[in-house]
């Protein structure tokens, strides 16, 4: 019986060895993240080392084109759930293969000749998990526009040695006894196993959260690990819920934002100049030349906020103007002074306020 499994883990040792070879790239090592990163890691380490690579900031290296492609090349696979798992199974090769044919490697290792390998079927089995932890984060829209990092400190329960047992990794098991000949009873028992007994101490963590640009409302910033803990089994996630706090000047819609301004009646009808301070302080220079008329709304194409996937694109700044009219009454002279300058006829509409909106 001995010589076949042997043969066997040869086989098997040979494959691994075959499948390294054809792996091809490191793409988590390119991208600087664990293999358990999930896309969000993977998005910020790309977005992260595409800025310092990217190959107009190093025209003297030589070799700057091509790590650059191989970062591109490493973010296309993993940022793509399907791409990643055929990698993570055959390497790159079997991305190009698998282009191709499939996935011809499931069919021949897989359920098909039941070998089992032992290590597949090892992460089928269902690890207790302790709970995920969401907590909210108010964040200002400043913060959101420039980026921040913010220190949270956590008390996190930590598992220390403690004296004596307990019961651990219980399950059911079926248990079939011997009443008498050829009679048998099954019942079902629970099952456990000893283990050093464990208590939990809460221990002071420092977690640091980058508020990126153009992070949004909702927006989860996950710490894997960092949530309950189980005693059995794997602790679960710690999240960080962005909520935007509401700002004072401006409102955020998608990577948009709105400001409203209002202007007094002589600016509207003479026109006028202005700046806007800005989420970072810079100033949006606004210049009105026609009559602003009360609604009338202004788009500034790149004041708004920067794209969370791709800083460098920002949205819009819609202005919406308000009038300032003057209180009081005109004398008879600068009535009739009035209306020789506007020109307009005397005329009333009357409408329902909701149309036209
Ligand atoms: C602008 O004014 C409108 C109408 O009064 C209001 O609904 C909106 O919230 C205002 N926006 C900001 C950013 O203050």
């Amino acid at each position: 019986m001995a010589a076949p499994v042997t043969w066997l883990c040869l086989l098997a040792n040979l494959c691994l060895l075959f499948l390294h070879v054809l792996a091809g790239r490191d793409f988590y090592a390119v991208l600087g993240v664990s293999r358990s990163a999930d896309t969000y890691q993977i998005k910020r380490a790309y977005r992260k080392l595409a800025k310092e690579l990217h190959p107009d900031k190093n025209q003297d290296d030589p070799e700057a084109e091509a790590r650059f492609q191989n970062l591109g090349a490493a973010y296309e696979v993993l940022s793509d759930k399907e791409k990643r798992k055929i990698y993570d199974k055959h390497g790159e090769e079997g991305l190009k293969q698998g282009d191709m044919r499939g996935d011809p490697f499931t069919s021949f290792f897989g359920g098909d000749f039941g070998f089992g390998f032992g290590g597949v079927r090892e992460q089928d089995r269902e690890i207790p998990r302790g709970g995920d932890v969401v907590l909210d984060l108010d964040v200002t829209l400043e913060e959101l526009y420039n980026g921040n990092f913010v220190e949270v400190l956590r008390y996190k329960p930590v598992a220390k040695a403690a004296k004596g047992k307990r019961k651990c990794n219980c399950r059911t098991e079926m248990v079939t006894q011997q009443l008498g000949p050829g009679r048998f009873s099954m019942t079902q028992q629970q099952v456990c196993d000893e283990c050093p007994n464990i208590r939990f101490v809460p221990e002071e963590k420092l977690l640091e959260i980058e508020i990126e640009p153009g992070m949004r409302d909702d927006q989860e910033y996950p710490f894997v690990a960092e949530g309950e803990p189980h005693i059995d089994g794997e602790p679960g996630d710690l999240r960080f819920r962005i909520q935007q706090t509401k700002h004072a000047r401006f409102e955020r819609r998608g990577d948009d934002l709105y400001t409203n301004v209002t202007v007094t009646l002589a600016d509207a009808l003479t026109g006028f100049e202005m700046d806007i301070k800005h989420l970072d302080g810079h100033m949006v220079h606004i210049v009105r030349d026609k009559i602003t008329w009360p609604g009338a709304r202004m788009r500034k194409p790149m004041e708004g906020m920067p794209n969370y996937e791709n800083n460098n694109v920002k949205g819009s700044l819609y202005i919406t103007f308000d009038i300032d009219f003057p209180k009081g009454v005109l004398t008879e002279e600068d009535k009739k002074g009035i209306k020789e300058i506007l020109k307009q006829e005397s005329k009333q509409a009357v409408y329902n306020g909701l149309q036209g909106y």
